[in-house]
């Protein structure tokens, strides 16, 4: 049996996905939450790794707190830079695949067409710069069969998310504004998890982006949710200078998939398609 162990995948939104989809596929899974390993231990991480048997270690623990990262820059680089790069040292060391997981917000939203891998970065936050620092200590170790996958606005069970939070806030407000200038892809953890192992099968390595086809603005995204659900809440598009926030978001970061679907010849399906199978079925959880 195949075994893997997947950093973030008792608690995190993606962990978790990732960890019910590998088990369903028959892989060994190791779902570390904090208090399982000292991460940043990388004597203890190698032991891990080589006490496990694991082929593959993937790295789904982050600091994704967008706006607080810019009150806490140092924490935030501690997690998205010098924690893959330690990863990476100790899955070279052990011998294991490392799959990291990075972000659109490590460009800058100015294109007005998919960003594909060969665009160029530009973050303006302390967390897109950070994880784009994770990347870049990554691609330096030379790793071989390092997978790097960038994806966006994650929605899916077992974790408080976007969609999750508009249909709580829908319950008992007749109106909800949402900001409707800033435009992505939304994807839907489990398939993003099914993806993974995609990419895994045909032995993939370097920079990929995955999400689920289509775009959407954060409004769409919430009415589609609201509709879906059957909630009475009207949603209102506002701007963003409506809404503001701490740190700076790109405007546009909808993701090239054409790399994903020429490597694995699957093209995921469209975004609203899995919203309505999350709201449907209610995927469930491990714990
Ligand atoms: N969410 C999105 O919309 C989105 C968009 C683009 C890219 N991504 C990327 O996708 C990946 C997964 O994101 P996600 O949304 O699944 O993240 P998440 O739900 O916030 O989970 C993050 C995980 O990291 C763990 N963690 C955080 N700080 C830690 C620390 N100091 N020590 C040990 N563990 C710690 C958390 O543990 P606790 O539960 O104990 O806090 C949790 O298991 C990340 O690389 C993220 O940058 C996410």
């Amino acid at each position: 049996m195949k075994s893997a162990v997947i950093l973030g995948g008792k608690t995190g939104l993606l962990g978790q996905a990732l960890s019910l989809a590998m088990t369903r596929n028959g892989w060994n899974v190791h779902a570390l939450g904090r208090e399982d390993l000292d991460i940043f231990d990388r004597p203890a991480v190698e032991a891990f790794l080589r006490r496990t048997g694991a082929e593959v270690l993937f790295n789904t623990v982050a600091y994704t707190k967008v706006d607080q990262a810019e009150d806490e820059p140092a924490e935030a680089a501690r997690l998205n830079r010098q924690l893959p790069l330690l990863l990476g040292q100790a899955a070279r060391t052990a011998g294991v695949t490392l799959v990291h997981y990075s972000t659109d917000f490590v460009f800058n939203g100015k294109k007005a067409a998919p960003y594909t891998t060969e665009d160029q970065p530009d973050p303006r936050s302390v967390y897109g710069r950070t994880k784009l620092q994770g990347e870049r200590e990554l691609q330096a170790l030379d790793l071989p069969g390092l997978l790097i996958i960038r994806t966006s606005w994650l929605f899916g069970p077992c974790r408080t998310n976007f969609v999750t939070r508009i249909l709580e806030l829908a319950e008992n407000r007749p109106e909800l504004s949402v900001v409707d200038d800033q435009v992505g892809s939304p994807s839907y953890t489990p398939d993003l998890a099914a993806n993974t192992l995609a990419l895994l099968d045909k032995g993939a390595t370097g920079i990929f982006h995955l999400a689920n086809s289509g775009q959407a603005s954060w409004c769409e995204l919430a009415a589609e949710a609201v509709r879906v659900a059957d909630r009475h809440c009207r949603i209102k598009p506002i701007h963003s200078c409506e809404y503001p926030q701490k740190a700076c978001r790109p405007p546009y970061s909808v993701l090239d998939l054409s790399r994903f679907t020429a490597v694995t010849g699957i093209t995921p399906r469209p975004w609203l398609q899995a919203l309505r199978e999350f709201l449907f079925s209610r995927e469930d959880c491990l714990s």
